[in-house]
């Protein structure tokens, strides 16, 4: 990755009682989009605010670049927020709302309008000038607080939840827009959301936020597909949780006993031994289905199909398998009718996750 530019170090922020943001670290990369994801209450707005300058730390250290940024305030930190709620001038034209903050800091009506203009244009705006926030559809009103920040040339974006007030389909639509204006204009932006597909579908980084705390921190494949814990593997997605214990260690397969069946998975350079304990993620996706038995196949359970549903780009198995549930995703079912009945489960042995293992002679998990 490239080098820092946001950085923060053992941050802390207490309200009260509450720690709101609990010894957080991170290295944001100068141009990337950086999104913290978690759910609500677990700091993330806290921390934006911080790096933004809204509040300080008890403890800690913010820098933007080399600049140790502590006590320079908000406005000399050369960032830009949108919040959540846009928080456009209600009484301002569109022009005017984008032209505020370049008018306060005492720019020249001409090169001020200049500004405005071409940043309106960028966000395909023109026309819209002289409406006002409520002649505005949501995802207008939306690229206006947009085209407020970027109007200033901060040096980094920070960005609130920006998309929560737009229905279903044009958050899809304006986050598509929203990724290729970052990725143009190659500004590191800091985006909070508590919507997991939000987070993998705009992020080049994912710091996943729990209680304060930063519990995973990578790129949206690596916190899918290889979670560290409980909670971060089911907050970004559905999942099929499994215990094991480990009867064969070798440097191409693992073998665990998962409740009397055989699971070959492959190693990923945990230290491991026959007899640990392993905590296992298989995402939905990366089970296959059949209602003929597969031949050769690594790993095959056999199963009872107890609920499906139709969600129009795949259809969602919950099999039975001895005492267990397993949550199947089966795509593109515009091909298939619904299996129901008696069906074979196959699983690549690539497709298991080790979560966390639990030694034979350690208490601790192997993080
Ligand atoms: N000004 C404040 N005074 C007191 N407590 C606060 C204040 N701001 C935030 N908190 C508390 O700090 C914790 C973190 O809040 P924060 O707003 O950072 O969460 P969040 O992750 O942004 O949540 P959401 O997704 O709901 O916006 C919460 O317990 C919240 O109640
Ligand atoms: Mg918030």
């Amino acid at each position: 990755m490239s080098e820092p530019h946001v950085r923060l170090v053992n941050i802390t922020k207490r309200f009260g009682n509450t720690v709101a943001v609990d010894n957080v670290t991170l290295d944001v990369a100068r141009g990337s989009f950086t999104t913290l994801l978690g759910p609500s209450g677990c700091g993330k707005t806290t921390t934006l605010r911080m790096i933004a300058g809204f509040h300080d730390p008890d403890a800690g250290d913010i820098f933007i670049g080399e600049r140790r940024v502590n006590e320079v305030p908000s406005h000399r930190r050369n960032t830009a927020m949108v919040f959540q709620e846009y928080a456009l001038f209600p009484h301002m034209s569109v022009f005017e709302n984008v032209a505020y903050g370049l008018t306060i800091r005492g720019l020249p009506k001409p090169q001020v309008a200049q500004k405005v203009r071409a940043t309106l244009k960028f966000l395909a705006l023109e026309g819209l000038d002289d409406r006002s926030p409520h002649q505005l559809s949501g995802g207008q009103q939306q690229r206006v607080a947009l085209a407020r920040a970027l109007v200033m040339e901060p040096e980094v974006l920070l960005l609130d939840e920006p998309l929560s007030n737009l229905d279903a389909k044009l958050r899809v639509s304006v986050r598509t827009e929203m990724t290729q204006i970052q990725r143009s204009l190659k500004l590191t932006t800091i985006y909070v959301t508590h919507d997991q597909e939000e987070a993998l579908a705009m992020s080049d980084a994912i710091a996943v936020m729990h209680q304060g705390r930063v519990v995973r921190f990578g790129t949206p494949w690596e916190v899918y597909y290889r979670p560290r814990d409980r909670f971060v593997a089911d907050f970004v997605g559905l999942v099929n949780f499994v215990e094991g214990r480990l009867v064969e260690v070798s440097p191409q397969v693992l073998v665990a006993d998962v409740a009397g069946r055989s699971l070959r998975f492959a190693p990923e350079g945990l230290a491991l031994r026959p007899g640990d304990g392993v905590l296992l993620s298989i995402r939905p996706e990366c089970i296959g289905i059949s209602l003929a038995a597969p031949t050769g196949a690594a790993n095959v359970l056999h199963g009872q199909v107890a609920v499906s549903q139709f969600l129009g780009r795949l259809v969602r198995y919950w099999v039975a398998v001895d005492a267990s549930t397993w949550v199947v995703d089966e795509p593109d079912p515009s091909t298939y009718s619904l299996l129901s009945g008696e069906v074979y489960l196959t699983i690549e042995p690539g497709k298991v996750h080790v979560i966390a293992a639990e030694n034979k002679d350690k208490d601790e998990g192997g993080r």
